[in-house]
């Protein structure tokens, strides 16, 4: 099958990120839509910023994208309002698909772009403009569609829920903190859009327009940032058993929709509480479906290029036989088997009340390569030794917990548990 050519308007931090990743899944690529995709051209301002880039793939001039009939799909992720506007319209009208990374470009423009994909029979796909790597423009657009959805709430913003975060953690000032978090690239050098609710509020109108089949305008959401935030009221919140976030809302009831973002006492045991750092989270609750949380990376270049290749990938996948439909789909792989795999162990013990048990236990594990973090002694008729492990390989664990198990005090076979740890 011969390449599918695509284009790449911008070449920055998400577009490099995609034809590295594009070349690096090459295989997995051919294996899930029946065959290869190759970057075609990218358009930049100043190809001498890129000397990495392969021979004759930038170019400054437009039309070349524009004008290639062998290119079918274009990824634009260069960002800002004009000329990406036009060069999206002109694409669109040329009939190419059209993937695009823009919120705001979406959220001020999405009814002229749309209606120019719809008038040419192509596809605009935005993945990418709401929460990077998570998939929840997918979700809401194809997922549920029936399930009645009529709320969302979300951290939308890694930037700010970074900010608060650190706010939380060491007590900074929220100057303190988003100095901080410029020193670390989680903010702009500008941060206005960030601070002041600007892009969250770009990407609820994004979410509330597919969620409620509605067109939420960008101006019609209430916004209000983190900058006017002191941390007096972060740390009052804390007292009384709530974190403060910045939470993106979007609400229907019954023929009425809403949208606003605003920083927002969290509850601890909701789940959007437990959200740190620069990850963004997003609720969806509707009638049939409950709950269902997303969570993952809001940003960076290769995450958000995922999101990209997903737009790309669905638009190349869905024009023949559509995805899992190709025979080479599905291959052979070898199994890892379940001794090899590591994590910290829960290890209990029912032995009898006889001294010097716990240092044998401990010495098994130690023999099998498996460290102590912690132990609990409870009397229970016997004695239960409960162990805590640093991270293990499980055979050797296992192992060891056998072993225990076959000397004279042991009154009862070991428990062994694994752990199941964040960021595993
Ligand atoms: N980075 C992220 O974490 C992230 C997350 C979510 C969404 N996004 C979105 O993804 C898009 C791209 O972000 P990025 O971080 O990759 O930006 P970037 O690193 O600044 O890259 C922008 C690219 O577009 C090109 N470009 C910009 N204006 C142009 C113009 N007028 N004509 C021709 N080329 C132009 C630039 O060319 P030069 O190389 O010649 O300057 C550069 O290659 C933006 O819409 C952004 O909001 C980014």
């Amino acid at each position: 099958m011969s390449a599918t050519r695509i284009g790449l308007l911008g070449y920055g931090n998400v577009g490099a990120a995609v034809h590295r990743l594009l070349d690096g899944g090459a295989a997995a690529i051919e294996r899930v839509t029946g065959g290869p995709v190759q970057v075609a051209a990218a358009l930049v301002r100043d190809p001498g910023r890129h000397p990495a880039a392969p021979g004759g793939l930038l170019t400054t001039d437009f039309a070349r994208l524009r004008d290639d009939a062998s290119i079918s799909v274009v990824a634009e992720v260069m960002g800002g309002i004009e000329p990406t506007r036009a060069h999206v319209l002109a694409l669109l009208r040329s009939g190419k698909s059209v993937v695009s990374a823009n919120k705001q470009l979406l959220a001020r423009h999405g009814e002229e772009l749309f209606d120019a994909a719809e008038e040419h029979g192509v596809q605009l796909r935005f993945e990418a403009s709401v929460c990077a790597a998570i998939p929840v423009v997918k979700v809401l657009r194809e997922s549920m569609i029936v399930s009645g959805v009529h709320r969302i709430d979300g951290i939308v913003n890694g930037t700010t829920n970074f900010i608060l975060s650190r706010m939380v953690q060491t007590g900074a000032a929220y100057a303190d903190a988003l100095a901080e978090a410029q020193a670390l690239g989680y903010a702009e050098a500008d941060p206005t859009e960030d601070v002041t609710g600007a892009d969250a509020a770009a990407k609820i109108a994004i979410l509330a327009s597919i969620a409620f089949h509605t067109r939420v305008r960008l101006e019609e959401v209430e916004h209000a940032g983190i900058d006017r935030l002191d941390l007096s009221d972060v740390e009052h919140a804390a007292e009384l058993g709530y974190a403060t976030k910045l939470i993106a809302s979007a609400i229907q009831s019954g023929s009425a929709v809403v949208a606003r973002v605003h920083p927002c006492l969290v509850a601890r045991d909701h789940p959007l509480a437990a959200v740190e750092g620069a990850f963004n989270a997003v609720m969806l609750r509707g009638e049939s479906i409950r709950e269902v949380i997303l969570e993952g990376p809001g940003a960076g270049g290769e995450e958000t290029a995922t999101a990209v290749i997903g737009d790309l990938l669905a638009v190349i996948g869905t024009r023949g036989t559509g995805f899992l439909q190709h025979d080479g789909y599905f291959r052979g792989l070898d199994r890892l088997p379940v001794r090899e795999l590591e994590s910290p162990f829960y290890l209990r013990f029912d032995v009898e009340d006889e001294p010097g048990v716990l240092a044998q236990v401990a010495q098994a594990l130690a023999e099998r390569g498996a460290s102590v973090a912690q132990v609990v002694q409870r009397s229970a008729g016997g004695v239960h030794i409960v162990i805590l492990t640093h991270r293990a390989r499980e055979g050797a664990v296992r192992d060891a917990a056998a072993a225990v198990g076959a000397l004279g005090f042991s009154r009862s076979e070991p428990v062994v548990l694994p752990v199941l740890e964040r960021g595993a």
